[in-house]
């Protein structure tokens, strides 16, 4: 499935010391990309040069070109090469052309779509878009596992005790609620968290240690997530997430926490709170094998994992869509787009 997808983020670029200057390598889909961000804007091309097969990255950002390291030929932002440097007279053949994917900036994070014959657009983000809210983006980070195991562990409630002893959950408290689940609109997923009763937990957004804390989940297909917690406080947090495929294997997760509080706000407090929560995570999820969700007779579920076979039965809604073509993709996706 080649979606519009995050890639990486914009203050990577900047800092990128990859090739001779602010290119930037990365992998989507098994895809192998460079990143520049040129004069009209920051582009996509396929990391390989057209002419002998070297990799784009190790080459120079020209400002209103990308030059291969190689032999030197320049391609402009739509890809199409506008130096031969050997050639200095031309001509230039036709299909001297690096292929150049759609990119675009948002969040400060750059997404890529690698099929543009499907009208995808880039998923709601409201605290970001919110003046309400302050939104600090978390360091983002690469695990060995599918993108689709990352979001299941994301939203896999009933691992909080064991996992998450010190953060989440308590072991004295191993009570569980299978949630309610709306799946509208279609392409949506949405429950409710309502931690047990004596749970103990978690950081609020002062630091000071707080109750499990009520959450709305939802579900953006294919890998994304955003979860609505008030606090004690009378403030609310929102933390968005978004997993992105680096291949079969391999996803990069990024994230945002936002706050709506009008006091002075640490954001690296609930920041640091997450990240002890990921190191906790890592493990069982990267010992997960095969990598990818198999198919369903290689694993149990009970009624306690509703929420996984929910979010799987959509995965498979998602492929169905895709192979009944373009049109019935976009009206999956616009419809969860324009109801978040
Ligand atoms: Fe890139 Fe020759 S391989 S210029
Ligand atoms: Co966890």
């Amino acid at each position: 499935m080649k979606l519009g997808i995050i890639f990486g983020t914009l203050d990577e670029l900047e800092q990128s010391d990859q090739g001779r200057g602010k290119l930037l390598q990365v992998t989507l889909l098994g895809q192998e990309l460079v990143i520049a961000k040129l004069d009209s804007g920051v582009v996509a091309m396929a990391n390989r040069c057209p002419h002998r097969s070297a990799k784009l990255h190790l080459g120079w950002n020209c400002g209103s070109s990308v030059q291969c390291a190689y032999h030197g030929w320049k391609y402009g932002s739509d890809g199409m090469c506008i130096e031969i440097p050997a050639l200095p007279d031309g001509p230039i053949p036709p299909n001297a052309k690096a292929t150049v994917f759609d990119c675009e900036v948002k969040y400060d994070l750059i997404w890529v779509r690698l099929d543009n014959t499907v009208n995808t657009e880039i998923p709601a983000h409201l605290a970001f878009d919110d003046p309400s809210f302050t939104c600090t983006m978390g360091i983002p980070y690469t695990w060995k596992t599918h993108a689709a195991r990352r979001l299941e562990n994301y939203t896999d409630l009933a691992h909080f005790p064991f996992v998450h002893p010190e953060t989440l959950g308590n072991p004295d408290f191993v009570t569980f609620l299978i949630p309610d689940i709306d799946l509208q609109p279609p392409g949506c997923m949405r429950f409710k968290y309502e931690p047990p009763e004596g749970g103990r937990n978690g950081m609020d957004a002062a630091g000071n240690l707080a109750p499990l804390i009520y959450t709305d989940y939802t579900v953006q297909l294919p890998f994304g997530v955003t979860l609505d917690q008030p606090l004690s406080n009378g403030t609310r947090t929102i933390m968005w997430m978004w997993a992105t495929p680096i291949d079969e294997r391999h996803c990069r997760t990024f994230w945002f926490c936002c706050n709506d509080t009008k006091d002075p706000f640490d954001p690296m407090v609930p920041i640091a709170t997450q990240m002890a929560i990921l190191e906790e995570d890592i493990g069982p999820v990267e010992s997960q094998e095969p990598e990818q969700i198999p198919h369903p007779k290689d694993e149990i579920a009970t009624a306690a994992d509703k929420v996984s076979l929910t979010y799987r039965r959509m995965l498979f809604e998602l492929c169905k869509a895709k192979a009944a073509g373009p049109a019935a993709l976009e009206t999956l996706l616009a419809s969860e787009r324009n109801n978040i």
